[in-house]
């Protein structure tokens, strides 16, 4: 049996708001943007997956993250086993036991190509939706192009009948897959910033907490600390998981616990030595909220910095693609620059606080 997670704080309004978008037709094919750990996958699985099959959709969940777990075969073997209501969507999820019972994929099914699954899902009365996770592994992978274009062609013949949100943790390689002009899947899908967890969250582990442990905690700190976070979910579930076990804990020694531990201060230090002094203060100016990066005003203060006569637009875009590549920043669907790990957000912004 699955167990139902009392910590996770459910998002059913935004879950209603995209099915109805697709039932209503104004988009198709979505994609979730966000950083890392924001919460994207749990979004998937606890929201979007049970309440489109209360609406009628049949629901197929992927996630491309997961190498030896083959797409085209998991996509082969929902269609066929789709009526059959043991095995509903989150049987594809390999490693997850139903009733108690492992579901592994069969991989004996004769390969039919992706847009023919797609087609054969089409006819069926009901709509289907597909959670594809974790999509830009697909677009990075050398020999994926055959997939791609399956599936594109498959999601663009039976639109009306079959929807799909993608989500990824890197928002570069979503962009380049999606907004790349020779690239399948341009101009294909609706893209949203997956929006960020706000007060009622914090407020609602805050209600947990004083039920479980009967002491107080301040709200409005704790809401603070859930900002300092950078609103990653993850990091202020796992402080008031510590405090719960550990009522003696104060919330300010669970936070410095839990950034040491999620910041690993160590590993991000090395990656920063790593860096040249135009790469760290280009990822400080995005910490800090800079948003024009090739501004005039904001080359000024890059070369003031470091203490040269100026710094070329042509420099920092060597820079920016370089931090790109390795998924230390990221951008959203209005190429807004952010860093991409939270916690290293944080990690930076501490260290020069602590320089100064
Ligand atoms: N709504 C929520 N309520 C409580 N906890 C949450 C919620 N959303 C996410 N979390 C916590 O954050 C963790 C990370 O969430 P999730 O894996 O969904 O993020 P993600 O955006 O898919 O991250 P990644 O980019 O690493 O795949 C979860 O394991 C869970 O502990
Ligand atoms: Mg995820």
């Amino acid at each position: 049996m699955l167990i139902r997670d009392p910590l996770y704080f459910h998002r059913t309004t935004l879950a209603e708001t995209l099915l109805a978008n697709f039932k209503s037709g104004i988009f198709h094919a979505l994609t979730l943007f966000a950083p890392r750990r924001m919460g994207k996958t749990q979004f998937l699985l606890n929201d979007v997956a049970p309440l489109a099959e209360t609406q009628g959709f049949s629901v197929f969940y992927h996630s491309f993250m997961d190498s030896d777990n083959d797409f085209r075969a998991a996509l082969q073997l929902f269609s066929e086993n789709k009526n059959n209501k043991v095995k509903g969507w989150f049987s594809q999820i390999k490693g997850i036991s139903i009733a108690g019972s492992g579901v592994e994929l069969n991989k004996q099914t004769e390969a039919e190509p992706i847009s023919q699954i797609i087609a054969r899902l089409a006819d069926e009365k009901k709509p289907t939706l597909l959670l594809l996770d974790e999509i830009q592994e697909l677009a990075r992978g050398v020999n994926n192009s055959n997939v791609v274009g399956s599936l594109r062609t498959g999601l663009d013949l039976y639109r009306d009948k079959i929807k799909v949100i993608f989500t990824g943790s890197s928002t570069n390689d979503l962009r380049a897959m999606f907004n790349n002009g020779k690239a399948p899947f341009f101009h294909f899908s609706h893209q949203i910033d997956f929006p960020p967890l706000g007060r009622d969250f914090s407020e609602f582990l805050a209600d947990i907490y004083q039920q479980r442990t009967e002491a107080f905690i301040d709200k409005t700190a704790l809401y603070q600390t859930f900002l300092r976070l950078n609103q990653t979910p993850m990091y202020l579930r796992q402080i008031i998981e510590r405090m719960i076990i550990n009522p003696a804990l104060t919330l300010e020694q669970a936070t410095e616990i839990q950034l040491t531990q999620s910041g690993t201060g160590a590993d991000y230090h090395k990656v920063w030595q790593e860096l040249t002094a135009l790469d760290q203060q280009l990822l400080l100016a995005v910490a800090q909220g800079e948003t024009a990066l090739y501004s005039e005003r904001n080359r000024h203060e890059l070369a003031s910095r470091l203490g040269v006569a100026e710094v070329k637009t042509s420099s920092i875009q060597g820079s920016v693609r370089k931090l790109e590549n390795r998924e230390l920043l990221t951008r959203d669907t209005k190429n807004k620059q952010s860093i991409n790990e939270s916690a290293f957000k944080t990690w930076i912004l501490d260290q020069s606080v602590s320089q100064n």
